[in-house]
């Protein structure tokens, strides 16, 4: 069968693909596995009683679990819980959010597609194609292969802070994002069609300053373009953003440039594929009309099960007293477990975890690529991601060997899953270093 361009760079090799693959294949087979690869938020039993309560006060209310399942819902989303999330960010943060500035879709993942491509890609108006500027690489993988036009991603490289002998940390070379927005539109460079940044970052953990947000919200504006900031770790909900070891502070932030994404799924919910957009009007009627084409409609659930848990504070309760606390304990334990795994003798270095549910780890000199690492860490059942999947948007990649030295580990499993995960991951990379 011949296929378009669209099923080809849809439908070919890619990050996410794999990505997701490896997990369910993984989870299907018999041997014991040590799943520290996809994004999957933990099992928390605490949070997990709240749907479960939910689910059974639906069950017991007359007619909610037939309007719940059986009507499609508008392709802006359920105006209750659009009205409940409004209230809750406006009391939270101050901001004037009305009905206007919401659209749902079915996961943002989704909400990311349509953004990126409505954005970035030939212009309308018969212009050059336009492109999307990632200012701190490396970056979400979920976005290297969204891009329907090629070319459409463009990123910079971050500096790097050696904090310890085992720690660092990414900075944003706002020199040359700023070199790469002046030089955009001259030339042979293509202009650039918006800013996106995941804040916290997936996958190092970082997590930028307001100083630094207001330093790309300047920016944005002075070149004209939006601003897009991914907050799928972030606050209010699921808020896994480590207050105590963050460089600064780092408070969620939207005006009209700004286009917000957020999800229920790092609170727990990513079988409900529930992704909320805040923007500006003009934003949110685009997105919900592309919506409309792509989906007709979203899914209820997530937004049934969650909206009044927006209205009477359980959510903030939630991920402020149970979902932020215990990824930190696990992150305190997973750096200890990993520190004790690798000793003294091989070099590592793990990026400061300020938030999200993942380590970053750098192995300096590493002998291999980080895509062997994978794979010999795949045949003894460690599911890790390659960091090579995270660095996009730059062509000289193969320049820069930090981009092939990385590796993602989600940290939000079982202790004991992640404990001998790391312990095999830190074996593993002795024997590569023995070779
Ligand atoms: C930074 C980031 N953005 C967006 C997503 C997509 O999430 P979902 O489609 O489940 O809302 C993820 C998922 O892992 C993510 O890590």
């Amino acid at each position: 069968m011949q296929f378009s361009r669209f099923g080809r760079s849809l439908g070919g090799d890619t990050g996410i693909m794999d990505l997701m693959d490896d997990m369910g294949r993984a989870l299907a087979g018999t041997e014991k596995k040590y799943m520290l690869g996809g994004g999957n938020p933990a099992r928390i039993p605490e949070v997990e009683a709240v749907w479960r309560r939910r689910l059974q006060e639906l069950l017991g209310e007359d007619g909610a679990v037939e309007r719940m399942l059986g009507n499609y819902d508008t392709p802006q989303g359920q105006p209750a819980f659009i009205e409940a999330l409004t209230a809750l960010l406006n009391r939270e943060f101050g901001w004037s959010l009305g009905p206007e500035n919401v659209a749902i879709t079915n996961g943002s993942q989704t909400a990311f597609f349509i953004l990126l491509n409505m954005l970035s890609g030939p212009a309308d108006d018969g212009g050059p194609p336009r492109r999307v500027l990632f200012p701190l690489l490396p970056e979400y993988i979920g976005y290297a292969d969204q891009g329907l036009d090629p070319d459409c991603f463009v990123a910079c490289r971050p500096t790097v802070e050696r904090i310890d002998d085992h720690t660092h940390k990414y900075h944003i070379d706002f020199d040359a994002v700023e070199d790469t927005l002046r030089e955009a539109g001259t030339g042979a460079a293509a202009p650039i069609a918006a800013i996106c940044v995941s804040r916290p970052t997936n996958p190092s953990g970082n997590v930028l300053t307001d100083r630094e947000m207001h330093r790309l919200d300047e920016l944005a504006r002075r070149y004209g373009v939006p601003l897009i900031i991914d907050n799928a770790y972030g606050m209010p909900f699921p808020h896994i953003v480590f207050d105590d070891v963050v460089s600064g502070p780092a408070q969620p932030m939207w005006n009209e440039n700004i286009i917000l994404g957020m999800s229920l799924s790092k609170i727990g919910l990513p079988g409900t594929r529930t992704g909320i957009i805040i923007g500006s009007r003009e934003v949110v009627s685009t997105l919900s009309r592309a919506n409309a084409v792509l989906s007709l409609a979203n899914t209820t659930v997530g937004q049934v099960l969650v909206e009044p848990l927006l209205r009477d504070g359980t959510l903030l309760d939630v991920s402020q007293s149970v979902i932020r606390p215990f990824y930190r304990k696990k992150a305190d334990d997973a750096h200890r477990w990993l520190a004790e795994a690798f000793g003294a003798d091989v070099p590592f270095s793990l990026h400061r975890t300020e938030g999200s549910i993942f380590l970053w780890l750098w192995l300096p000199d590493l002998p291999v690529a980080s895509r062997e690492l994978y794979d010999r860490l795949k045949a003894r059942n460690v599911i890790v991601v390659p960091g090579e999947y995270f660095f996009f948007g730059d062509p000289d990649l193969d320049t820069w060997d930090h981009s092939r030295q990385c590796m993602r580990i989600n940290y939000g499993q079982s202790p004991e899953d992640v404990q001998t995960g790391l312990g095999i991951i830190a074996d593993e990379v002795r024997r590569v270093w023995r070779r």
